[in-house]
């Protein structure tokens, strides 16, 4: 259990807080911090205090594995910290070293003084959990940063660095050197100058752009559509200027209880856990040794290759780029090169760094240039004969040791290892999500060979091409694909019964989906998927029910934005969908032919269908070792779907909806519909009242 200790430096008493990894307040450490806060009041040697933490963990906040738990009684909590600091006759001063986050940030608000080495970041990322700051923060920061920059701050969960924190007024002492020297001599200059020492409840917040709340609320209404913590988090700056400061608090207090209480915040403090637990990959620890990637190489300068090229360059990683086709590869580093520039012209980067980048990517003109790198990844097109072949090559091209990846959307990576018998132990596949260089998503497709060190090396690779990457097992489309397949199935069905493509758009929009299924699919092209259902034509079982709305809008050449029409037509030169007659006559005319009535489909009946046919098959991908952990397919498709992050993913949505309810509706879809039978699984867990958080805590 963590705790505070008292030592004395002169007049100084020095308390440090002792909580590894992130000195988050966990039980006993805020009662720890009161006791020696009350030693150091007694001591009448001591004139200031010096509040810091241990280690270089920075102070993280209030421990969130203990939310949902009762507080144990009697025992003091952050908000009885507050303000026995703010009585104390001694001037406080908070030394802050690296993350000082939520109820951390609250604490040191609530001192006399705040000083800070030049790494430390500060922040109130409650929003991210789905409530606003509830000791304080919402009062204390306008009153010391300014309102615009606290609401910022408070709204979005953005952290801002030492020196501007400085600037705005929430650090008094940006430290260069031994922070604890530092502070002790900040401590110094405050006991010889005396008090008064001010606190920030004591000051007056400053606001300077009256339209600031209006424009806020309106771009989080757009932003943050059917979330409630960021609007409360904005109610909750509102009141600082609105009400007196004691009655600030308890409306801040009243908001916080009322957001903690949500689904909405259960869902987000999910996240945050299973984002962490996706990392703990079995057989892997932080000794498995990894290979260091140095150089890397992509095969195929298509859509995939230039966006996965682009990655390692913002990584610093050079990164050959190779295409069999010339043309391919001129377009692919013109694009990136454009690609670049924009983002120049936006702002994004300096043009040094844009340069410097474009020319981590060299052209490699045939396959023998990848001698000499760590990792290949292949991104050829989706065929089975040509990665095959490609790997082949790569056999014999390859430097002994290094790693090969494929970027396949759905093919057998253990039959490609295969193809290369005594590299088998160095194959994975490293699917990354379109568009390659934006998409957080990555998934480590674990072989039957793969070693640990393979694998191992794909997943520090993965983290620092800044994605999240979650090991999937080899089966057809792993886990998110595997899963979309049933999706979009049901979404074709719903056109032929009745619904049109807007309606579907808006009811898994209005859910919380990033973009409707019609809408994604114009945008990645409907040709896509239309050669992967005529490749696959034969694996299909020939008495379940096919629509072949998706095919017929092909063959009339709709393949999306990019040919002006698909689901919907597109304006030249925009990407806003415009819904079309056209369309609907299609639809209409497929659902004659297959004597389908057409009926009035509601919004909840769309989300019923598309959303428990994934958990359904989630379900499956659980049972069957494809995914490690239900967390993991919630993190699956928050990050490469557009699932709603604040409904947690669509695991943990369907605990929050139960597990029964959605056994009990699928088992009448069967009754009447093909491609519903229950998983096991899923039967199992319903019948003994479980969840998938429960499975993921017997696992
Ligand atoms: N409570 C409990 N555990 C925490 C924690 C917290 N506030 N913050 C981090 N941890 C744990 C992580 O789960 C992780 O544990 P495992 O190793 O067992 O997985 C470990 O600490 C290290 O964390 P990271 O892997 O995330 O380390 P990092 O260096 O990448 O990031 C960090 C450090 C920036 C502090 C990041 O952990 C973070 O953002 N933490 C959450 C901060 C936050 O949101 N604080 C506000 C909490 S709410 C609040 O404070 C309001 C209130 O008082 C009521
Ligand atoms: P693409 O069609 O845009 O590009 C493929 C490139 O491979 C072409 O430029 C082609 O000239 C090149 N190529 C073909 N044979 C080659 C060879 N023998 N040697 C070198 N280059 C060769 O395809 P895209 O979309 O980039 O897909 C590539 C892979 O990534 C596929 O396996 C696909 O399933 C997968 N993928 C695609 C996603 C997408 O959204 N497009 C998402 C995730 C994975």
């Amino acid at each position: 259990m963590g705790g505070a200790s008292l030592e004395h430096e002169g007049a100084v008493g020095i308390i440090t807080i002792d909580n590894p990894p992130v000195n988050a307040m966990s039980p006993g450490v805020p009662g720890a911090i009161l006791e020696r806060l009350a030693e150091a009041q007694a001591d009448n040697a001591v004139e200031a205090v010096v509040l810091r933490c241990a280690g270089k963990g920075g102070l993280a906040g209030a421990d969130i594995r203990s939310f949902g738990t009762p507080w144990p009684e009697g025992e003091p909590t952050l908000r009885d910290v507050i303000p026995a600091i703010e009585r104390s006759a001694k001037p406080v001063i908070v030394a802050l070293n690296g993350y000082c986050l939520g109820g951390g940030l609250e604490l040191a608000l609530s001192c006399h003084y705040r000083v800070a080495s030049r790494k430390t970041e500060v922040g109130q990322p409650e929003v991210l959990l789905g409530f606003p700051p509830g000791a304080g923060g919402t009062q204390r920061l306008p009153r010391l940063a300014g309102v615009e920059t606290a609401l910022a701050m408070i709204v979005d969960g953005t952290y801002v660095a030492a020196e501007d924190a400085a600037r705005s007024g929430i650090i008094d002492r940006v430290i260069n050197g031994d922070l604890l020297e530092g502070a002790l001599a900040f401590a110094s200059e405050r006991i010889a100058a005396g008090p008064p020492h001010s606190l920030a409840r004591e000051r007056t917040p400053v606001l300077k752009d009256p339209n600031v709340f209006a424009a806020t609320r309106e771009r989080l209404e757009r932003r943050a559509r059917g979330q409630r913590a960021p609007i409360a988090c904005l109610e909750c700056v509102e009141s600082a200027l609105t009400l007196p400061f004691d009655e600030g608090i308890r409306k801040e207090r009243e908001i916080f209880e009322e957001c903690m209480a949500s689904p909405e915040s259960a869902a987000l403090r999910h996240v945050f856990f299973a984002e962490r637990a996706v990392r703990k990959v079995p057989g892997i620890g932080k000794d498995t040794p990894a290979r260091a990637v140095e150089r890397a190489a992509i095969i195929g300068a298509g859509t995939m290759g230039r966006g996965i090229a682009t990655c390692f360059a913002n990584a610093g990683i050079p990164v050959g780029l190779m295409d069999s086709d010339s043309g391919a590869l001129e377009r692919a580093l013109a694009a990136i090169r454009s690609d670049y520039e924009r983002r120049v012209k936006r702002g994004r980067i300096s043009a040094a760094d844009a340069e410097a980048r474009v020319k981590l990517i060299e052209p490699i003109e045939t396959l023998e240039g990848v001698a000499g790198t760590d990792l290949v990844i292949e991104a050829v097109f989706e065929e089975m004969p040509l990665k095959e072949e490609v790997f082949r090559a790569l056999d014999s091209a390859c430097d002994e040791g290094a790693i090969i990846a494929s970027n396949t959307s759905y093919l057998d990576v253990d039959h490609l290892a295969d193809v290369v018998p005594h590299r088998r132990g160095n194959v994975l596949g490293m699917h990354f999500f379109s568009p390659a260089q934006v998409m957080r998503l990555l998934e480590v497709v674990r072989t039957d060979s793969a070693s640990p060190e393979t694998l191992a090396t794909a997943l520090a690779l993965g983290r620092r091409l800044g994605k999240i990457a979650v090991v999937a097992g080899v089966c057809h489309g792993f886990i998110g694909n595997r899963m979309l397949e049933g999706y979009t199935r049901q979404v074709r069905f719903l056109l032929e019964e009745g619904a049109s493509p807007s309606e579907i758009d808006a009811a898994l929009t209005g859910f919380g989906m990033a973009m409707g299924p019609c809408a994604v699919a114009d945008l990645a092209g409907l040709d896509v998927s239309w050669r992967k259902r005529k490749a696959d034509a034969h694996l299909r079982d020939p008495s379940k029910r096919y629509s072949a709305v998706a095919d017929r809008l092909c063959e009339l050449g709709r393949f999306g934005q990019k040919t002006g029409a698909g689901y919907y037509r597109y304006e030249s030169g925009s990407r806003a969908p415009v819904p079309d007659p056209e369309v609907d006559a299609l639809i209409a005319e497929v659902a004659a032919e297959n004597g389908i009535t057409r009926r009035a489909i509601g919004a909840d009946e769309i989300v019923q269908r598309c959303l428990y046919h994934l958990v359904n098959e989630g379900a499956r991908v659980l049972e069957d070792g494809i995914a490690l952990r239900a967390s993991d397919i919630d993190i699956v498709w928050i990050n490469g779907y557009g699932f709603p992050r604040w409904r947690g993913g669509v695991m943990h949505w369907a605990d929050h909806v139960g597990l029964d309810a959605i056994h009990d509706t699928i088992t009448g879809f069967n009754e009447s519909q093909d491609y519903w039978e229950p998983a096991p699984l899923l039967g199992r867990l319903a019948a003994e009242g479980k969840s998938f958080a429960d499975f993921d805590r017997a696992a």
